[in-house]
């Protein structure tokens, strides 16, 4: 009999070929004995009828499948035209935090909320001046429920610190998706657009007398632009979308996971930093 620690490579392989297409958490919380659940259930489905076939098969296995988690019905097809007006009319009649994110997690033609565990609103003081947009949930707010609260959400927590900027009492934050993208890969266009009216809706109804995009995807969404972030960043704009009274004066930052990964930026992060503050003294001595 073959050795099984001799193909520890293949199923290494195998592994990361899962991880590869994004598969990268086991979907229980405890395993799953699959030889016991089905040595009790009846086979679902067997083998046509012999009047189908005309081959009679008496013998033939029966073909079992797992249960497949019911699908909600959808009015129309998933990301289209049609479903970015559902998303906007949806959004709209929120008026609300509470009512915006019952709708979210209502709203059910995003691909995206059938591979991920939560919908994540936001956290923070809703009635702070500083809003901060990110891109979408990784795997630990996916978890959790909530934005930023992984290591990039920590160094994040950490940057603001050093500016007097404390979560719970000085800064609302979301995500321009609510839902994490499978492996944390890129979002589509097709998912931004999808999700772009309850981003809008979540700005307008916060209210924010500043506001951060955290992230190349965070300002190309809201500013509508394709300029990258090494551009955008360190800037301020007079944003003022339709959707807005009055504009707010907004700066896109380095993403604190581009941080982790590129620490040489710091630098230019930390300047960007010392204009918030500055600008945050400015708006009050107003
Ligand atoms: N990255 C984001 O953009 N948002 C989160 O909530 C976490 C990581």
């Amino acid at each position: 009999m073959a050795n099984p620690a001799e193909n520890s490579g293949d199923f290494a392989a195998i592994l990361a070929f899962w991880r590869d297409a994004g598969v990268d958490e086991a979907m229980e919380d405890a395993p799953v004995d699959r030889y016991a659940t089905s040595a009790t259930q009846p086979a679902r489905q067997t083998a046509a009828p012999a009047a189908q076939t005309g081959i009679a098969s008496p013998a033939a296995p029966a073909v079992r499948r797992a249960a497949e988690p019911p699908v909600a019905p959808v009015a129309v097809p998933l990301e289209s035209p049609a479903a970015i007006q559902d998303a906007r009319a949806v959004a709209a009649a929120a008026t609300t935090l509470d009512e915006l994110r019952a709708a979210i997690e209502g709203f059910e033609a995003c691909a995206l909320k059938r591979t991920a565990k939560t919908t994540v609103f936001c956290d923070g003081n809703p009635n702070a001046d500083v809003m901060i947009v990110g891109e979408a949930p990784g795997a630990d707010e996916d978890r959790m429920g909530k934005p930023f609260v992984g290591v990039s959400g920590q160094l994040l927590d950490r940057m603001l610190g050093f500016i007097g900027l404390k979560r719970e009492t000085d800064f609302h934050i979301t995500n321009i998706l609510p839902w994490r993208p499978p492996g944390n890969r890129t979002p589509t266009s097709g998912e931004i657009a999808l999700c772009v009216p309850f981003i809008e809706r979540h700005i307008a109804l916060v209210k924010p007398k500043v506001l951060i995009l955290a992230g190349g995807v965070s300002a190309k969404t809201l500013f509508q632009t394709n300029e990258g972030i090494m551009k955008l960043r360190g800037r301020w704009f007079d944003f003022r979308p339709d959707y807005l009274q009055t504009a707010v004066p907004t700066m896109a930052i380095f993403h604190p996971a581009y941080l982790l990964r590129s620490p040489a930026q710091k630098r230019e992060a930390w300047r960007d930093l010392l204009s918030i503050r500055q600008k945050l003294d400015e708006l009050q001595k107003k």
